[in-house]
């Protein structure tokens, strides 16, 4: 498990193993968009302002993936403890 800080809203919640980023997020009702849920369509990448990804998707090139600004919420998941998103 880990956590994703919400910028602006300054709430923090819990990612459990067995949600994803974007599950956590609607459950908590924030709006999230999604289209494949794979990886594939980059509809739901979301601004990564703090923290390590470890990314799942297939849509983000490997100097893009490197520079930890984007996160697909569908499906990746974090390396660092602590995951901080523009929402
Ligand atoms: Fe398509 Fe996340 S919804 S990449």
């Amino acid at each position: 498990a880990f956590e994703i800080r919400l910028q602006h809203s300054g709430r923090t919640l819990q990612v459990p193993a067995d949600m994803t980023i974007a599950q956590v997020l609607s459950a908590h009702g924030v709006d999230v968009e999604l289209s494949c849920e794979q990886g594939v369509c980059g509809t739901c990448l979301t601004s990564l302002l703090d923290g390590e990804a470890d990314h799942r998707d297939f849509f983000q090139t490997e100097e893009e993936r490197a520079e930890h600004k984007q996160i697909a919420i569908c499906c990746s998941r974090a390396r660092s403890p602590l995951l901080t998103l523009d929402l």
